[in-house]
């Protein structure tokens, strides 16, 4: 997949029974992150999966619904869970707050191109990687990040990098190192200094060596 790619749809097993279309399932209008795991019963996924859960109303304040996948069957998700609510402390497991897809068959897998083939099971097949696609409303891919099997990921970078997303797609504005929700940004550098002086009146230029003018802040748009 690359970054503009429309996710192909797709039908799937989950721990809550069968999703006849990704797509109608994201929803109109919606953002979706999809992201993948190597094996249920795994220590560094348990841990993984207790985090978002713990942040998943974050992620719906913001409008973007979470999904899982691992390449185990529905029935093993759902035993999976009570250990994973269990080990996050605070989500009762009836409530856990996003599915998992079943990808048994590791056809999503494949075709989303997540698959570790420097990570096998005990029987020499690969496992998926820890990808995580984020998908826009218009089922594009808008970010996507690939780590292998032993290192976990940052679910609170993942939120950050969402903040982000959700303000650029609405502002001519790019976020830079470290940034986090309301700090200043920077003016795109395709904004003509015309444009940017009526969209960003509040824009400071930093003055430069080169003495040219692209490194352009404004507080953060509302
Ligand atoms: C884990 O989730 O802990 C894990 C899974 C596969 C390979 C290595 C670690």
């Amino acid at each position: 997949m690359k970054l503009g790619d429309v996710i192909p749809n797709f039908s799937c097993d989950s721990d809550r029974g069968r999703i006849g279309s990704f797509h109608d399932w994201i929803g109109e209008g919606g953002w979706a992150i999809l992201f993948s795991h190597p094996a249920d019963f795994t220590p560094v996924c348990t841990t993984e999966l207790a985090r978002a859960a713990q942040l998943a109303p974050e992620f719906e304040k913001r409008g973007v619904k979470l999904i899982a996948l691992s390449i185990d069957s529905s029935t093993s998700h759902r035993e999976w869970i009570e250990d994973i609510s269990a080990y996050a402390g605070d989500i009762e497991k009836e409530k856990f707050p996003f599915p998992i897809i079943a990808d048994d068959s590791r056809h999503i897998s494949e075709s989303l191109g997540m698959i570790d083939p420097e990570e096998v099971n005990a029987q020499g097949i690969a496992l998926s990687a820890r990808a995580v696609l984020v998908i826009g409303p218009d089922r594009k891919l808008k970010l996507q990040i690939l780590y292998p099997a032993t290192t976990g990921r940052n679910f609170d970078e993942i939120l950050r990098v969402v903040d982000s997303l959700l303000l650029t797609a609405k502002h001519k504005v790019a976020t830079p190192v470290d940034w986090r929700a309301g700090d200043a940004c920077m003016v795109q550098p395709t904004v003509t200094a015309d444009e940017a002086t009526v969209l960003f009146p509040a824009m400071e230029k930093r003055e430069l060596p080169s003495g040219k003018e692209y490194l352009r802040m404004t507080p953060m748009p509302k």
